[in-house]
């Protein structure tokens, strides 16, 4: 008698299954937290089922009546060397690197392209509270567009969504102006090396605010990360107190954005794009009153002339550009976290850092001293080796 049990149709669930959901887990940019309660599944599971475990044979020796001790069946199992099952495994592995890929490689070169022109918006239009603003203004934009004729299928949303989401918003919100004023101070490099210490953030809120604890490697890794960051602020050649307050501010923001959106939208169902989209509305509804307060219209219309006149008409294209492009990176970012862990969201996160830090130090010609550079090193290594800390440490966060 002869059974085979082949698991080929079990490793396909096994494998999707884990992929964390920011439903579940954090439905928002969780890059600044420890890599919070979010099990390698994945691997255990692939561990597991890697090789189907097929019951080669059911064998019973003597007759099942009369004979008790010789009674027995015996299973005998091998690991299939290769299988379909396997390969159906490896197929859906490498479609999933080649999607997590694609988002990592969209969302970094959008987030390039937002920085740049925000930057050139700001040289030439230095009011930062009015450039958020339309950030987010073109985001909810698009996202109504997209609602009303049906291209994206609207959340279904309800009171408790909302009030969920307000303090997860006006975090966003603070978070947003604060890196903003940041740029307007500073070099778009300085703002985003002050930035890759929000890790540092993280951890010092968790442990004093929240009481948590970390393993020791945790707080080690915060070394290069707070001596990097000081380094680059001291010998940082254009060095501006509000741009480095702006960034400082912003770190924290982004914290509590984080650990405010993990509470409240724990077993909630909204998507990850249309999250960000309720985020960017109900931002836009508490930044606006505050941008006319602290800028204002006059002061607007007058800057416009100046920045018209210096740069030419096609200048309404670059507030264009950088306003939807912050859309585009975050809606993309928040979409990724639909595929991928905290964890490795985390690394993304770092790696994009680099690429605005580097990419806009070439555009710019941004003045870097060695000492400078060696500092936006160390404290961007010191991010890559605190998102390094096994995810098991993180069981308990928040
Ligand atoms: C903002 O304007 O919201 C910040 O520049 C966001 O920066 P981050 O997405 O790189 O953290």
């Amino acid at each position: 008698m002869i059974f085979s049990l082949k698991q080929s149709n079990l490793t396909i669930p096994a494998c999707n299954s884990n992929i964390p959901n920011h439903r579940t887990h954090s439905p928002a940019k969780s890059f600044v937290s420890p890599p919070f309660s979010t099990p390698n599944f994945n691997k255990l599971s692939l561990a597991s089922t890697s090789k189907p475990l097929h019951v080669s044979s059911i064998q019973t020796f003597g007759s099942l009546r009369g004979l008790e001790c010789d009674d027995r069946i015996v299973c005998k199992a091998y690991e299939a060397d290769r299988s379909d099952g396997e390969f159906v495994v490896e197929k859906i592995e490498a479609g999933k690197r080649a999607k997590i890929g694609f988002y990592f490689a969209t969302w970094w070169f959008l987030n390039v392209i937002f920085n740049i022109y925000n930057k050139k918006v700001l040289n030439a239009f230095p009011y930062p509270w009015l450039t958020s603003t339309l950030s987010l203004a073109a985001g909810s934009a698009i996202m109504l567009i997209s609602w009303a004729t049906k291209v994206a299928e609207a959340p279904n949303t309800d009171l408790e969504f909302w009030k969920s989401l307000f303090p997860v918003a006006l975090a966003h919100t603070i978070g947003h102006v604060a890196a903003t004023v940041s740029m307007s101070k500073v070099a778009v490099s300085f703002t985003h090396i002050i930035k890759s210490g929000e890790p540092a953030f993280s951890v010092l809120v968790s442990r004093f605010i929240l009481g948590e604890t970390f393993p020791m490697s945790v707080y080690l890794s915060l070394l290069p990360i707070i001596g990097g960051c000081g380094l680059a602020a001291l010998t940082e050649l254009n060095f501006n107190m509000t741009g480095f307050m702006g960034a400082m501010i912003s770190n924290l923001a982004f914290v509590f954005r984080n650990i405010f959106s993990k509470r409240g939208m724990k077993g909630k169902s909204v998507s990850g794009m249309n999250y960000y989209a309720c985020l960017s509305l109900l931002s836009l509804l508490i930044l606006t009153p505050f941008a006319i307060a602290v800028e204002g219209p006059k002061v607007w219309a007058a800057g416009w002339q100046n920045a018209v006149a210096e740069i030419g008409p096609h200048f309404i294209w670059w507030v264009a550009a950088q306003s939807i492009f912050y859309h585009l990176y975050n809606q993309v970012s928040y979409m990724s976290l639909d595929e991928i862990s905290p964890l490795t969201f985390s690394i993304g996160n770092t790696m994009k850092r680099i690429s605005v830090i580097v990419s806009s130090i070439i555009i710019f010609h941004t003045p870097v001293q060695p000492i400078n550079a060696l500092g936006a090193a160390i404290a961007v290594f010191g991010t890559f080796l605190y998102s390094q800390v096994p995810s098991c440490f993180y069981f308990n966060s928040f």
